[in-house]
């Protein structure tokens, strides 16, 4: 446990770090194995009690569900109600939120993640973390749970990056299993590609509200 504590007190340091340089950062194997297995048992578990909702866009007044913008199904976890592999997940994210703080400053003081699940032929348009009206959502935070995924299997996210030369670039990440993506919501615009295979994964986003 001591080791596995040091390792994730390093991985951290080095995505606070990335952060603050440059927006944005992948990590593999974020997650200690026996965790991951855990996470993506109750996934399974979840999905085969019909736990997932068509997820929506939007907040309040505004929130709709576009299965033409977003064709996922997600379950929210409840704070209040967390399952012990869901409270190990939300303890590593609260040490995550901590040292993102302490190096970044942006004030991180609460948290928020749901499963998704993308059925195969689903995806999410691009679009930015943050809704219009509130901006509470600063750093985003996707844990991905899909066993030797291929480049043809679809389903990538794709990053677009800052132009420095007046092109927008991107960037591709595919959904592989214990591989962690962490990003500014209100920065950097993002899409999942058309998926070929079902595809899971923890999002999350630490939040600059109490609540
Ligand atoms: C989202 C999102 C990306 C992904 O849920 O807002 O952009 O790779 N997810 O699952
Ligand atoms: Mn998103």
């Amino acid at each position: 446990m001591q080791e596995d504590g040091q390792i994730m007190g390093e991985q951290n340091s080095f995505i606070a770090q990335s952060l603050y340089e440059r927006g944005w950062v992948v990590v593999d194997h974020y997650v200690p194995e026996p965790l991951r297995v855990a996470l993506s048992q109750e996934k399974r578990q979840l999905l085969s009690h019909g736990e997932f909702r068509h997820a929506g866009i939007g907040k309040g007044d505004s929130f709709a569900i576009r299965p033409e913008i977003r064709s996922d199904k997600v379950f929210w976890m409840d704070e209040s109600d967390l399952s012990q592999t869901q409270a190990a997940y939300w303890k590593l994210m609260d040490e995550l939120r901590h040292t993102i703080n302490q190096r970044c400053f942006l004030g991180l003081r609460s948290f928020e993640c749901h499963f998704a699940i993308y059925p195969p032929g689903s995806f999410y348009l691009r679009h930015l973390d943050q809704f219009q009206a509130v901006k509470y959502r600063v750093v985003t935070v996707i844990l991905y749970l899909n066993d030797d995924w291929k480049e043809d299997d679809g389903g990538a996210l794709r990053i677009y990056l800052p132009a420095t030369d007046g092109e927008e670039s991107y960037t591709d990440i595919l959904p592989e299993s214990g591989r962690l993506v962490v990003f500014l919501s209100g920065e950097i615009p993002h899409e999942v590609l058309p998926t070929v295979r079902e595809r899971a994964s923890i999002t999350g986003w630490f939040r600059d509200v109490a609540y």
